[in-house]
């Protein structure tokens, strides 16, 4: 069948199934509620603003300051046209707030991902990665050209273990686990995986795009909730998510890690830095994180009450500290009809099917920021009250 006619036929069977996906339209920034067109003001659960910063007036502030001063960005990649001074900026900043010697930024965390695999993966190597890890580190490990890849059972550190136990003659051995996983809002079990990697002679990397911002007292992410920051040998995470929320992201890691990043990471390398724009507002952001724990505390609150006021309407919520909670449905056209009538009730909250997941687990996520007050709150439990 040509291109056309499978194409076609592809989207009218996801139309019949009710699995489309639509794209809606903003009429305005990310909120603690958004203006949808066609729908109108919602409290938006969907979002990873988790700090409520996507359109803080600092944060904008400090966007509008780079882009006056750097213009739109260097028309070019960072070792043929030089990079901006915010750059180097906010890469000494995530090198600190991540308690790691360097860092270095990417255009996104995916961009991160797939660079870090690939430039580190020696042919005698092997990697160990979360059997429910994120799509761009799944990529990532792909691009690589290791001795083996090995798939461990989900946060299951006896099956890790075992698997350890085989390939000790590699010549490096990486772990790599989401922090957060975006999916369940579970938590990787980082003290565990770093005396584990200790004991093995592995090194540990974690993504934790759905961590930072949110786990540890500090906001510091899941390496801080662990009480092991400063133990995880690479961290990757984005700046789309708690961090302002524009787009772009990083690896910290030793200072000669990110220096063979810079001299071999092929999405850096032939692709450009990320815009002064995002650089300058995801720092902001981070200053504010660092500010007090305002912030923090306030979003710690929110996930409580909501995940309280949940379970207490009987839905199924993991017990977890983190701003996903995920409320399985099973059938994917239900999950999303019961996302439509959620949004009639004015709560904007998406169903989530195959692929994204596992066929037959589709499921609703709701997502907790910091921007919502106590009246969002409420309005929130009284409309899953009514769903
Ligand atoms: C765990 C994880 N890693 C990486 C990414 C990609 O982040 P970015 O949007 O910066 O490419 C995401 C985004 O969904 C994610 O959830």
């Amino acid at each position: 069948m040509n291109f056309e006619n499978r194409t076609r036929q592809e989207l009218e069977e996801q139309i019949r199934l009710g699995t489309r996906k639509v794209l809606r339209h903003l009429r305005g920034p990310m909120g603690p509620t958004v203006d949808v067109e066609e729908v109108g003001e919602v409290i938006c659960l969907c979002s990873n603003n988790y700090l409520g910063l996507a359109n803080h007036p600092d944060v904008v502030a400090a966007a509008q300051a780079a882009l006056r001063k750097y213009g739109a960005g260097t028309a070019s990649v960072r070792f043929i046209c030089g990079t901006f001074d915010c750059h180097r900026a906010i890469e000494e900043k995530l090198a600190a707030f991540s308690h790691t010697e360097a860092a270095i930024t990417y255009t996104s965390c995916w961009c991160a991902n797939e660079a870090l695999m690939p430039t580190i993966t020696g042919k005698n190597d092997v990697i160990f990665s979360d059997e429910l890890n994120h799509a761009s580190i799944i990529d990532g490990c792909r691009l690589a050209k290791p001795r083996e890849r090995i798939v461990y059972a989900h946060r299951d550190a006896t099956d890790l273990e075992k698997k350890l136990k085989t390939n000790q003659d590699a010549d490096a051995r990486w772990v790599i686990t989401d922090g957060v996983f975006s999916m369940e809002g579970a938590v990787a079990n980082l003290a565990k995986l770093v005396e584990i990697c200790k004991r093995y002679d592995a090194r540990l990397i974690v993504d934790d795009s759905h961590g930072v911002g949110v786990l540890g007292s500090n906001g510091r992410g899941t390496a801080e909730h662990a009480g092991v920051l400063g133990e995880i040998d690479i961290i990757t995470g984005t700046l789309g998510k708690a961090l302002g929320g524009a787009a772009g992201g990083y690896i910290a890691g030793s200072q000669d890690l990110i220096e063979l990043l810079i001299q071999k990471s092929r999405t850096s390398l032939f692709s450009n830095a990320l815009p002064p724009v995002t650089a300058c507002s995801a720092h902001k952001a981070i200053e504010l994180l660092e500010r007090d724990n305002t912030l923090i505390n306030r979003l710690h609150t929110n996930i409580a009450k909501i995940r309280q006021g949940l379970a207490k309407l009987g839905f199924e919520c993991q017990d977890s500290p983190t701003a996903i909670i995920p409320i399985m449905i099973g059938d994917e056209a239900e999950a999303i009809r019961k996302s439509e009538r959620l949004l009639e009730l004015g709560i904007w909250v998406v169903a989530f099917g195959f692929p994204v997941v596992p066929k037959g687990k589709a499921r609703l996520r709701v997502q907790v920021s910091a921007a919502l007050t106590d009246a969002h709150i409420e309005s929130i439990l009284r409309a899953f009250a009514k769903l």
